[in-house]
Protein backbone atom coordinates (compact mmCIF):
# COMPACT_ATOMS: atom_id res chain seq x y z
CA UNK A 1 0.00 0.00 0.00
CA UNK A 2 1.25 3.28 -0.65
CA UNK A 3 2.39 5.74 1.75
CA UNK A 4 -0.26 7.95 0.15
CA UNK A 5 -3.08 5.67 1.09
CA UNK A 6 -5.79 8.03 2.78
CA UNK A 7 -3.28 11.20 2.71
CA UNK A 8 -4.96 14.39 1.57
CA UNK A 9 -3.21 16.20 -0.77
CA UNK A 10 -4.95 19.90 -2.07
CA UNK A 11 -3.17 20.41 -5.88
CA UNK A 12 -2.75 23.67 -6.45
CA UNK A 13 -2.51 24.23 -10.57
CA UNK A 14 -1.03 27.53 -11.46
CA UNK A 15 -1.56 28.88 -15.25
CA UNK A 16 0.86 27.56 -16.91
CA UNK A 17 1.01 24.94 -20.49
CA UNK A 18 2.35 22.07 -18.08
CA UNK A 19 -1.25 22.78 -16.11
CA UNK A 20 -1.76 19.53 -18.71
CA UNK A 21 0.06 17.03 -16.59
CA UNK A 22 -1.81 17.96 -13.40
CA UNK A 23 -4.76 15.62 -14.69
CA UNK A 24 -2.06 12.33 -14.73
CA UNK A 25 -0.77 14.01 -11.92
CA UNK A 26 -4.09 13.52 -10.13
CA UNK A 27 -5.05 10.33 -11.66
CA UNK A 28 -2.14 8.95 -10.19
CA UNK A 29 -2.59 10.38 -6.78
CA UNK A 30 -5.84 8.83 -6.60
CA UNK A 31 -4.18 5.40 -7.76
CA UNK A 32 -2.44 5.70 -4.80
CA UNK A 33 -4.63 6.23 -2.36
CA UNK A 34 -4.41 9.71 -1.88
CA UNK A 35 -7.97 12.01 -1.43
CA UNK A 36 -7.16 14.83 -3.77
CA UNK A 37 -8.61 18.64 -3.68
CA UNK A 38 -7.97 20.29 -6.85
CA UNK A 39 -7.17 23.90 -6.14
CA UNK A 40 -7.19 26.03 -10.01
CA UNK A 41 -5.95 29.58 -10.17
CA UNK A 42 -7.56 31.79 -12.62
CA UNK A 43 -4.32 31.48 -14.68
CA UNK A 44 -4.63 27.35 -14.71
CA UNK A 45 -8.25 27.28 -15.28
CA UNK A 46 -7.29 28.83 -18.66
CA UNK A 47 -5.53 26.01 -19.51
CA UNK A 48 -7.71 23.24 -18.47
CA UNK A 49 -11.13 22.97 -17.18
CA UNK A 50 -12.69 22.02 -13.34
CA UNK A 51 -14.98 19.55 -14.67
CA UNK A 52 -11.90 17.11 -15.63
CA UNK A 53 -10.38 17.70 -12.36
CA UNK A 54 -14.20 16.57 -10.64
CA UNK A 55 -14.72 13.83 -12.75
CA UNK A 56 -10.28 12.90 -12.12
CA UNK A 57 -10.56 13.42 -8.17
CA UNK A 58 -14.00 12.55 -7.52
CA UNK A 59 -13.78 15.64 -5.32
CA UNK A 60 -14.99 19.67 -5.68
CA UNK A 61 -12.81 21.70 -7.38
CA UNK A 62 -12.39 25.02 -5.59
CA UNK A 63 -11.26 28.46 -8.03
CA UNK A 64 -12.77 31.36 -6.19
CA UNK A 65 -11.93 32.71 -2.92
CA UNK A 66 -15.36 34.04 -2.89
CA UNK A 67 -16.88 30.68 -3.55
CA UNK A 68 -20.68 30.99 -1.81
CA UNK A 69 -20.41 26.82 -1.88
CA UNK A 70 -18.57 26.80 1.19
CA UNK A 71 -21.03 27.57 3.86
CA UNK A 72 -18.38 29.71 6.22
CA UNK A 73 -16.88 31.65 2.99
CA UNK A 74 -13.42 30.40 4.22
CA UNK A 75 -12.34 27.97 1.69
CA UNK A 76 -8.99 29.41 2.34
CA UNK A 77 -8.64 27.91 5.63
CA UNK A 78 -11.74 24.77 5.29
CA UNK A 79 -9.63 23.66 2.21
CA UNK A 80 -6.09 23.29 4.00
CA UNK A 81 -6.99 22.32 6.91
CA UNK A 82 -6.96 18.62 7.42
CA UNK A 83 -4.70 18.24 4.76
CA UNK A 84 -1.34 16.26 5.04
CA UNK A 85 0.37 18.64 1.87
CA UNK A 86 -0.24 21.26 -0.45
CA UNK A 87 1.47 20.41 -3.65
CA UNK A 88 1.11 23.21 -6.64
CA UNK A 89 2.00 21.60 -9.67
CA UNK A 90 2.21 23.52 -11.96
CA UNK A 91 3.71 26.41 -9.91
CA UNK A 92 4.80 29.26 -12.59
CA UNK A 93 7.15 32.17 -12.02
CA UNK A 94 4.45 34.23 -10.98
CA UNK A 95 3.03 32.25 -8.35
CA UNK A 96 6.27 31.75 -6.91
CA UNK A 97 6.85 35.02 -6.89
CA UNK A 98 3.73 36.33 -5.18
CA UNK A 99 4.42 33.05 -2.80
CA UNK A 100 7.81 34.50 -1.79
CA UNK A 101 6.15 37.72 -0.99
CA UNK A 102 3.37 36.52 0.44
CA UNK A 103 0.32 37.66 -1.65
CA UNK A 104 -2.82 37.02 -1.10
CA UNK A 105 -5.10 37.93 -3.60
CA UNK A 106 -6.78 35.01 -4.77
CA UNK A 107 -7.86 31.27 -3.72
CA UNK A 108 -4.80 29.42 -3.86
CA UNK A 109 -2.11 31.88 -3.09
CA UNK A 110 -4.37 33.08 0.21
CA UNK A 111 -4.71 29.02 0.81
CA UNK A 112 -0.59 28.72 0.50
CA UNK A 113 -0.31 32.06 2.92
CA UNK A 114 -3.11 30.64 5.90
CA UNK A 115 -1.60 26.85 6.00
CA UNK A 116 -0.45 25.10 8.30
CA UNK A 117 0.70 22.30 6.61
CA UNK A 118 3.94 21.28 4.31
CA UNK A 119 3.75 23.12 1.15
CA UNK A 120 5.33 21.84 -2.06
CA UNK A 121 6.04 23.57 -5.67
CA UNK A 122 6.67 21.88 -8.53
CA UNK A 123 7.98 25.10 -11.10
CA UNK A 124 7.27 24.94 -14.58
CA UNK A 125 8.30 27.16 -16.54
CA UNK A 126 10.48 28.75 -19.67
CA UNK A 127 14.42 28.44 -19.03
CA UNK A 128 15.44 32.13 -19.12
CA UNK A 129 11.95 32.73 -16.68
CA UNK A 130 13.87 30.26 -14.29
CA UNK A 131 17.22 31.44 -14.42
CA UNK A 132 16.59 35.45 -14.61
CA UNK A 133 17.71 36.94 -10.70
CA UNK A 134 14.08 37.80 -9.38
CA UNK A 135 13.11 33.77 -9.51
CA UNK A 136 16.67 32.76 -8.10
CA UNK A 137 16.22 35.21 -5.41
CA UNK A 138 12.07 34.05 -5.19
CA UNK A 139 13.22 30.70 -5.07
CA UNK A 140 15.60 31.19 -2.59
CA UNK A 141 12.73 33.00 -0.12
CA UNK A 142 10.71 30.46 -0.51
CA UNK A 143 12.78 27.31 0.25
CA UNK A 144 13.93 29.40 3.07
CA UNK A 145 10.16 29.91 4.37
CA UNK A 146 10.23 26.01 4.52
CA UNK A 147 8.28 25.45 1.08
CA UNK A 148 10.02 22.55 0.04
CA UNK A 149 11.14 22.70 -4.34
CA UNK A 150 10.25 19.57 -6.63
CA UNK A 151 12.57 19.99 -9.83
CA UNK A 152 12.24 21.44 -12.45
CA UNK A 153 13.74 18.87 -14.66
CA UNK A 154 15.57 20.04 -18.09
CA UNK A 155 14.26 19.07 -21.49
CA UNK A 156 12.49 20.57 -24.08
CA UNK A 157 9.97 22.75 -23.31
CA UNK A 158 6.09 24.12 -24.52
CA UNK A 159 7.82 27.33 -25.79
CA UNK A 160 10.61 25.15 -28.34
CA UNK A 161 13.43 26.05 -26.42
CA UNK A 162 15.54 23.48 -24.62
CA UNK A 163 16.93 23.96 -21.25
CA UNK A 164 15.72 23.95 -17.21
CA UNK A 165 12.33 25.14 -16.15
CA UNK A 166 10.37 21.47 -17.12
CA UNK A 167 7.97 20.07 -14.75
CA UNK A 168 8.62 16.89 -13.18
CA UNK A 169 6.75 13.83 -15.48
CA UNK A 170 3.66 13.08 -13.00
CA UNK A 171 5.11 9.68 -11.94
CA UNK A 172 8.17 11.58 -10.57
CA UNK A 173 6.06 14.15 -8.97
CA UNK A 174 3.84 11.07 -7.09
CA UNK A 175 7.07 9.02 -6.64
CA UNK A 176 9.18 12.49 -4.82
CA UNK A 177 5.63 13.07 -2.73
CA UNK A 178 5.66 9.34 -1.14
CA UNK A 179 9.69 9.87 -0.31
CA UNK A 180 8.37 12.74 1.75
CA UNK A 181 6.13 11.04 3.37
CA UNK A 182 8.34 7.96 4.59
CA UNK A 183 10.14 7.93 7.68
CA UNK A 184 13.73 9.09 7.56
CA UNK A 185 15.12 5.58 8.87
CA UNK A 186 18.11 5.75 6.93
CA UNK A 187 19.37 9.04 7.21
CA UNK A 188 23.02 9.55 6.43
CA UNK A 189 23.54 6.09 5.39
CA UNK A 190 24.87 5.45 2.81
CA UNK A 191 23.69 2.43 0.94
CA UNK A 192 25.57 0.49 -2.02
CA UNK A 193 23.47 -2.71 -3.69
CA UNK A 194 23.42 -4.02 -7.24
CA UNK A 195 20.39 -5.28 -8.82
CA UNK A 196 19.12 -7.07 -12.19
CA UNK A 197 20.75 -9.73 -14.09
CA UNK A 198 24.42 -9.93 -15.32
CA UNK A 199 25.43 -11.01 -19.09
CA UNK A 200 28.32 -12.66 -19.48
CA UNK A 201 29.01 -12.92 -23.54
CA UNK A 202 29.63 -15.90 -25.78
CA UNK A 203 30.62 -13.57 -28.65
CA UNK A 204 30.15 -9.80 -29.86
CA UNK A 205 25.75 -10.84 -29.89
CA UNK A 206 25.26 -13.57 -27.38
CA UNK A 207 26.02 -14.75 -24.02
CA UNK A 208 24.59 -16.52 -20.55
CA UNK A 209 21.91 -14.13 -18.31
CA UNK A 210 18.90 -15.18 -16.38
CA UNK A 211 15.44 -13.78 -16.39
CA UNK A 212 16.22 -11.12 -13.39
CA UNK A 213 14.24 -7.93 -14.10
CA UNK A 214 15.67 -5.76 -11.82
CA UNK A 215 12.25 -4.99 -9.90
CA UNK A 216 13.04 -5.96 -6.88
CA UNK A 217 16.85 -4.18 -6.84
CA UNK A 218 14.79 -1.15 -8.41
CA UNK A 219 12.27 -0.79 -5.98
CA UNK A 220 14.75 -1.39 -3.00
CA UNK A 221 17.09 1.22 -4.54
CA UNK A 222 13.85 4.12 -4.48
CA UNK A 223 12.73 3.08 -0.93
CA UNK A 224 16.56 3.40 0.26
CA UNK A 225 16.56 7.03 -0.88
CA UNK A 226 13.31 7.60 0.26
CA UNK A 227 14.27 6.52 3.62
CA UNK A 228 17.00 8.95 3.36
CA UNK A 229 19.69 7.12 2.29
CA UNK A 230 22.87 8.12 -0.14
CA UNK A 231 22.46 5.14 -2.58
CA UNK A 232 24.80 4.03 -5.44
CA UNK A 233 22.77 1.48 -7.52
CA UNK A 234 25.84 -1.03 -9.67
CA UNK A 235 22.69 -2.09 -12.27
CA UNK A 236 23.15 -5.00 -14.32
CA UNK A 237 21.45 -4.65 -18.07
CA UNK A 238 17.23 -3.59 -17.33
CA UNK A 239 14.77 -1.18 -18.98
CA UNK A 240 13.81 0.29 -15.57
CA UNK A 241 13.69 4.02 -14.56
CA UNK A 242 16.36 5.29 -12.78
CA UNK A 243 14.86 6.14 -9.17
CA UNK A 244 15.11 9.87 -8.10
CA UNK A 245 18.21 10.57 -6.17
CA UNK A 246 19.53 7.63 -6.93
CA UNK A 247 23.23 6.86 -8.34
CA UNK A 248 23.01 4.43 -10.75
CA UNK A 249 26.13 2.77 -12.39
CA UNK A 250 25.84 0.58 -15.40
CA UNK A 251 27.66 -2.79 -15.25
CA UNK A 252 26.89 -5.63 -17.72
CA UNK A 253 28.95 -8.44 -16.45
CA UNK A 254 29.83 -9.96 -12.97
CA UNK A 255 33.13 -8.79 -13.30
CA UNK A 256 32.60 -5.15 -14.59
CA UNK A 257 29.43 -5.53 -11.11
CA UNK A 258 32.60 -6.36 -9.00
CA UNK A 259 34.50 -3.50 -10.07
CA UNK A 260 31.75 -0.64 -9.87
CA UNK A 261 30.92 -2.25 -6.22
CA UNK A 262 34.43 -1.75 -5.23
CA UNK A 263 34.96 1.46 -6.87
CA UNK A 264 31.77 2.73 -4.83
CA UNK A 265 32.02 0.84 -1.52
CA UNK A 266 34.26 3.24 0.74
CA UNK A 267 32.18 4.86 3.24
CA UNK A 268 29.66 2.81 3.30
CA UNK A 269 27.48 1.92 5.54
CA UNK A 270 25.23 -1.21 4.18
CA UNK A 271 25.39 -3.27 0.91
CA UNK A 272 22.86 -5.37 -0.62
CA UNK A 273 23.28 -8.24 -3.10
CA UNK A 274 19.80 -8.02 -4.92
CA UNK A 275 21.38 -8.72 -8.22
CA UNK A 276 20.92 -12.16 -9.96
CA UNK A 277 24.55 -12.72 -10.74
CA UNK A 278 25.84 -15.44 -13.27
CA UNK A 279 27.90 -18.07 -11.23
CA UNK A 280 29.98 -18.45 -14.20
CA UNK A 281 31.31 -17.02 -17.42
CA UNK A 282 32.05 -18.09 -20.61
CA UNK A 283 35.86 -18.81 -20.03
CA UNK A 284 36.66 -16.75 -23.61
CA UNK A 285 34.51 -14.33 -25.41
CA UNK A 286 34.87 -14.67 -28.97
CA UNK A 287 36.19 -12.17 -30.97
CA UNK A 288 33.43 -12.46 -33.68
CA UNK A 289 30.52 -13.69 -34.20
CA UNK A 290 30.53 -17.55 -34.00
CA UNK A 291 29.55 -19.30 -37.29
CA UNK A 292 26.54 -22.20 -37.22
CA UNK A 293 27.92 -25.58 -37.82
CA UNK A 294 26.46 -29.23 -37.65
CA UNK A 295 28.37 -30.06 -34.95
CA UNK A 296 27.86 -30.29 -31.02
CA UNK A 297 29.40 -26.70 -29.59
CA UNK A 298 30.71 -27.20 -26.13
CA UNK A 299 31.30 -24.46 -23.65
CA UNK A 300 34.00 -23.95 -21.20
CA UNK A 301 32.72 -22.39 -18.22
CA UNK A 302 34.68 -20.26 -15.34
CA UNK A 303 33.13 -19.15 -11.87
CA UNK A 304 33.05 -15.32 -11.18
CA UNK A 305 33.40 -13.58 -8.19
CA UNK A 306 31.22 -13.92 -5.40
CA UNK A 307 30.52 -9.79 -5.13
CA UNK A 308 28.71 -10.30 -1.72
CA UNK A 309 31.16 -13.33 -0.20
CA UNK A 310 34.44 -10.44 -1.24
CA UNK A 311 32.65 -7.37 0.53
CA UNK A 312 31.39 -9.64 3.60
CA UNK A 313 34.58 -10.79 4.23
CA UNK A 314 36.09 -7.38 4.38
CA UNK A 315 37.67 -6.01 7.26
CA UNK A 316 35.21 -3.40 8.85
CA UNK A 317 32.86 -4.63 5.93
CA UNK A 318 29.62 -3.04 5.83
CA UNK A 319 25.84 -4.27 7.15
CA UNK A 320 25.77 -6.50 4.20
CA UNK A 321 22.17 -7.90 3.08
CA UNK A 322 21.80 -11.22 0.54
CA UNK A 323 19.49 -12.21 -1.47
CA UNK A 324 18.47 -16.18 -2.33
CA UNK A 325 16.77 -17.01 -5.03
CA UNK A 326 15.34 -20.51 -4.83
CA UNK A 327 12.90 -22.87 -6.34
CA UNK A 328 12.73 -25.25 -3.19
CA UNK A 329 13.59 -25.53 0.58
CA UNK A 330 13.68 -22.01 0.58
CA UNK A 331 14.30 -21.99 4.53
CA UNK A 332 17.28 -24.54 4.36
CA UNK A 333 18.78 -22.32 1.45
CA UNK A 334 18.69 -19.75 2.14
CA UNK A 335 20.04 -19.54 5.95
CA UNK A 336 22.42 -21.88 4.91
CA UNK A 337 23.51 -19.07 2.19
CA UNK A 338 23.30 -16.09 5.27
CA UNK A 339 25.73 -18.79 7.22
CA UNK A 340 28.18 -19.63 4.48
CA UNK A 341 28.65 -16.08 3.55
CA UNK A 342 28.30 -14.42 7.36
CA UNK A 343 25.70 -12.16 6.36
CA UNK A 344 24.03 -10.36 8.89
CA UNK A 345 20.50 -10.42 6.81
CA UNK A 346 19.27 -11.97 4.11
CA UNK A 347 16.04 -11.54 1.96
CA UNK A 348 14.63 -15.03 0.19
CA UNK A 349 11.99 -15.28 -1.89
CA UNK A 350 10.75 -18.42 -4.33
CA UNK A 351 11.91 -17.77 -8.06
CA UNK A 352 7.84 -18.63 -8.78
CA UNK A 353 7.14 -15.71 -6.35
CA UNK A 354 9.74 -12.65 -6.95
CA UNK A 355 11.14 -13.17 -10.33
CA UNK A 356 10.43 -10.93 -12.98
CA UNK A 357 7.12 -10.16 -11.96
CA UNK A 358 5.84 -6.54 -9.59
CA UNK A 359 4.90 -8.97 -6.66
CA UNK A 360 6.46 -10.54 -4.50
CA UNK A 361 6.84 -12.80 -1.30
CA UNK A 362 9.99 -12.42 0.83
CA UNK A 363 11.14 -13.96 4.14
CA UNK A 364 13.73 -12.31 6.09
CA UNK A 365 16.20 -13.99 8.19
CA UNK A 366 18.61 -12.79 10.62
CA UNK A 367 20.47 -14.23 13.81
CA UNK A 368 17.02 -13.31 15.49
CA UNK A 369 15.52 -16.50 13.00
CA UNK A 370 13.01 -15.58 10.10
CA UNK A 371 10.29 -13.04 9.89
CA UNK A 372 8.01 -13.74 6.76
CA UNK A 373 6.34 -10.58 5.47
CA UNK A 374 3.14 -10.35 3.83
CA UNK A 375 3.14 -10.55 0.13
CA UNK A 376 3.04 -7.40 -1.86
CA UNK A 377 4.16 -4.99 -4.44
CA UNK A 378 7.98 -4.90 -4.58
CA UNK A 379 7.37 -1.35 -4.19
CA UNK A 380 5.42 -2.27 -0.21
CA UNK A 381 7.77 -5.56 0.04
CA UNK A 382 11.15 -3.35 -0.22
CA UNK A 383 9.48 -0.70 2.54
CA UNK A 384 9.37 -3.60 4.59
CA UNK A 385 12.90 -4.24 4.04
CA UNK A 386 14.31 -1.06 4.61
CA UNK A 387 12.27 -1.23 7.56
CA UNK A 388 13.77 -4.84 9.20
CA UNK A 389 17.36 -3.41 8.03
CA UNK A 390 17.17 0.01 10.08
CA UNK A 391 16.48 -1.97 13.07
CA UNK A 392 19.12 -4.10 12.80
CA UNK A 393 21.60 -1.28 11.98
CA UNK A 394 24.00 -0.14 14.99
CA UNK A 395 22.95 3.16 16.01
CA UNK A 396 24.88 5.76 14.29
CA UNK A 397 28.07 7.47 16.19
CA UNK A 398 28.02 11.06 17.39
O1 LIG B 1 14.95 -8.73 -10.63
P1 LIG B 1 13.58 -9.30 -10.31
O2 LIG B 1 12.89 -9.88 -11.53
O3 LIG B 1 12.71 -8.31 -9.56
O4 LIG B 1 13.82 -10.54 -9.34
C1 LIG B 1 14.35 -10.33 -8.06
C2 LIG B 1 15.26 -11.49 -7.64
C3 LIG B 1 14.46 -12.78 -7.58
C4 LIG B 1 16.43 -11.63 -8.65
C5 LIG B 1 15.84 -11.11 -6.23
O5 LIG B 1 14.77 -10.98 -5.33
C6 LIG B 1 16.80 -12.18 -5.71
O6 LIG B 1 16.42 -13.12 -5.07
N1 LIG B 1 18.14 -12.01 -6.00
C7 LIG B 1 19.17 -12.99 -5.66
C8 LIG B 1 19.24 -14.04 -6.72
C9 LIG B 1 20.04 -15.28 -6.29
O7 LIG B 1 19.53 -16.31 -6.16
O8 LIG B 1 21.25 -15.05 -6.00
P2 LIG B 1 22.31 -16.23 -5.59
O9 LIG B 1 21.70 -17.27 -4.75
O10 LIG B 1 22.99 -16.64 -6.83
O11 LIG B 1 23.28 -15.37 -4.72
C10 LIG B 1 23.12 -15.16 -3.33
C11 LIG B 1 23.58 -13.77 -3.03
O12 LIG B 1 24.94 -13.58 -3.44
C12 LIG B 1 22.81 -12.68 -3.74
O13 LIG B 1 22.69 -11.60 -2.86
C13 LIG B 1 23.67 -12.32 -4.94
O14 LIG B 1 23.49 -10.95 -5.34
C14 LIG B 1 25.07 -12.55 -4.40
N2 LIG B 1 26.04 -12.99 -5.41
C15 LIG B 1 25.88 -14.18 -6.02
C16 LIG B 1 26.81 -14.62 -6.94
C17 LIG B 1 27.91 -13.81 -7.25
N3 LIG B 1 28.81 -14.16 -8.12
N4 LIG B 1 28.02 -12.60 -6.64
C18 LIG B 1 27.12 -12.20 -5.72
O15 LIG B 1 27.23 -11.10 -5.18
Amino acid sequence: MSVLNDRKIVLGISGGIAAYKAAELVRLLGKAGADVHVVLSEGGARFVTPVTFQALSGNTVWTDLWDARMPNNMAHIDLGRDADAILVAPATADFIARLAHGRADDLLSTLCLARDVPLIVAPAMNRQMWESPPTRRNVDLIRADGVTVFGPAAGDQACGEVGMGRMLEAEELVELLEGYFVPKLLAGRRVVMTAGPTFEAIDPVRGITNISSGKMGYALARACAQAGAEVVLVSGPVSLPVPAGVCCVQAPSAREMRAAVFDALPGADVFIGVAAVADYRPVQTAEHKLKKSGDTLTLSLTPNPDILAEVAALEGAPFCVGFAAESRDLDAYAEGKRRSKRLPMLVGNLVRDGMGGDDNTVILYDDAGRHPLPRARKADVARGIVSHLAGLLAPRKG
